[in-house]
């Protein structure tokens, strides 16, 4: 294990604290929350979850964790999920694993979004490295026009499915000005399932893990 495994076994590790017995918990996907869930499954507190992919359902369950649809669970009490990049204001860039359409259905459906990551990816903006985008295979040529049109001057599609058998593709802006505004006109382009830029009012804290120790950032919205 290199250092930066470690990191995040670490941070991975330490945002399991978030969860206390009688919760709903949302499972995210990824190298780091895999240690969220590797230590719920040593520590096997009273819970149902949820999962963002079949990957991290599969995890869960070999576990011993007790793993039921987002319909069954209506609700949750917290969500914990990793992230290829944190901005200052909380934006987010996720679906470095293709999962950001359920891991955004997952989030939205949690009292508290909870965030781990090693601390390469806190940015001072978000569009280094790129936006992923899950697109229906049906058009994908006008998909990847319309998201063109917005600023994207590459869209590349990667040589995968998504759990939900689409395509997925990364867009490349640059860097980007304004997330939120950006994600809401992604949202507006038919045929574009879901796209990773997660706004930063949806994230209550990050646990960010650094060669020297694990620290967290709490999104106060009156700060
Ligand atoms: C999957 C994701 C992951 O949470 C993100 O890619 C971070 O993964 P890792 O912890 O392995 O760096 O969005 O779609």
């Amino acid at each position: 294990m290199t250092p930066h495994d470690v990191a995040k076994e670490r941070a991975g590790r330490l945002a399991a604290s978030h969860v206390t017995d009688g919760m709903r918990v949302g499972l995210g996907t990824g190298s780091t929350v895999h240690w969220t869930i590797v230590e719920l499954g040593e520590r096997r507190p009273d819970i149902v979850c949820t999962a963002t992919s079949v990957q991290t359902h599969d995890l869960a369950l070999s576990l011993g964790l007790e793993v039921v649809s987002p319909d069954e669970v209506g609700h949750l009490d917290i969500t914990i999920d990793g992230a290829d990049e944190v901005d200052p204001a909380f934006n987010l860039t996720k679906g470095g694993g293709n999962a950001h359409t359920r891991e955004k259905i997952v989030a939205a459906m949690a009292d508290r979004f909870v965030v781990v990551v090693d601390e390469s990816k806190l940015v001072e903006q978000l569009g280094p490295f790129g936006t992923p985008i899950e697109v229906l295979d049906f058009a994908p040529g006008v998909v990847s026009a319309a998201v063109r049109s917005l600023g994207a001057t590459e869209v590349v599609t990667r040589p995968v499915r998504t759990d939900n058998g689409n395509l997925v593709m990364l867009a490349h802006f640059g860097t980007i000005a304004d997330p939120v505004e950006l994600g809401a006109r992604l949202s507006e382009v038919p045929g574009l399932v879901e796209h990773g830029i997660f706004p930063g009012s949806m994230v209550d804290r990050v646990v960010v893990a650094g060669l020297d120790g694990v620290r967290e950032l709490v999104n106060d919205p009156r700060a």
